[in-house]
């Protein structure tokens, strides 16, 4: 199909947390005292890692920060963008290791907010992914924090404090969160909305729903390039698919694209997640152009 329309959104590439976490490792990677552990991935990207551990640098994977640093003696160890509870860092400065700290500020300023309402008698309600590094961090800080993971999820609430505050990972799906705000009303009126999802996050969910409204129900190819395991690249990826007519393909590179889908379609819009490089998006662009 010639002529194709082909809609690049505007926010591509690494948001500034990740260009921030990844920069101070560079940065500081000859100077930490070796060997260098990773306590998760710095970013949700396989290329990323690679980029590390060509670097020398030793990636723990699958396991929760506490079991990771269990068998660390010596060397020094990075605090991934996603950051870590209290408890980490106590465990770190017991075994007297070097840190680098390369937590993203969103991530910090969410959680100073969540615990600023829990030491004021807050109970909190906090949407997240079980698991999920920056989820098992905020956990970890208070027993008056309570997960869920979806609007089901509240069914299982039992919170009798009048004082209640929602709050949830910086990486979410803002129009998730606004179905299961409603929700939670119904059963805590008084609840306190906090607004935690980061700009990154919340710019490239807006500029995706806006480009498909624009076609207003056209047939669209979604191509989303990121990680399986970020989680900001799932949230696009699940906005594109609550479009009628819209196929969603998410991709971590251009060797995965089907040319025989594309070649099926003329809207065609890209986007990609906060920790997806450039290098790897334009190369899909290309691809496809
Ligand atoms: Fe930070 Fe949001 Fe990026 S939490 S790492 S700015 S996706």
């Amino acid at each position: 199909m010639n002529n194709k329309n082909i809609i690049v959104l505007k926010n591509q590439g690494f948001c500034f947390g990740v260009k921030s976490a990844i920069e101070m490792l560079e940065n500081n990677i000859n100077t930490l005292p070796k060997p260098v552990y990773l306590l998760g991935n710095i970013v949700h990207n396989k290329y990323v890692k690679k980029h590390f551990e060509d670097l020398g640098v030793i990636v723990l994977e699958n396991e929760t920060r506490s079991k990771m640093l269990e068998n660390i003696t010596h060397g020094s160890v990075v605090i991934t963008a996603h950051g870590v509870g209290g408890d980490i860092y106590k465990i770190i400065n017991d075994k007297g290791l070097t840190y680098l700290d390369t937590t993203c500020p969103f991530v910090k300023k969410s959680s100073e907010l969540i615990m600023e309402y829990v030491n004021n008698g807050y109970d909190i309600i906090y949407i997240g992914k079980k698991n999920h590094p920056e989820t098992e961090g905020v956990l970890s800080e208070s027993k008056m924090i309570h997960l869920i993971e979806n609007i089901e999820d509240i069914n299982s609430l039992s919170i009798s404090n009048n004082l209640i505050a929602l709050s949830n990972q910086t990486t979410m799906s803002v129009y998730d969160i606004e179905n299961i705000v409603i929700k939670l009303k119904e059963k805590y009126p008084s609840i306190v909305v906090l607004k935690t999802i980061c700009n990154a996050t919340k710019n490239r969910q807006k500029e995706l729903t806006d480009s498909l409204e624009v076609l207003n129900g056209e047939k669209a190819l979604v191509i989303v390039i990121g990680d399986p395991t970020s989680n900001n690249t799932r949230m696009l990826e699940k906005r594109a698919n609550g479009f009628k007519n819209t196929l969603v393909c998410k991709i971590e590179d251009s060797s995965m694209l089907d040319m025989n889908i594309v070649n099926n379609y003329h809207n065609i819009i890209i986007t990609s997640g906060a920790s997806t490089p450039s290098y790897i998006v334009d190369d899909v662009i290309n691809k496809i152009k």
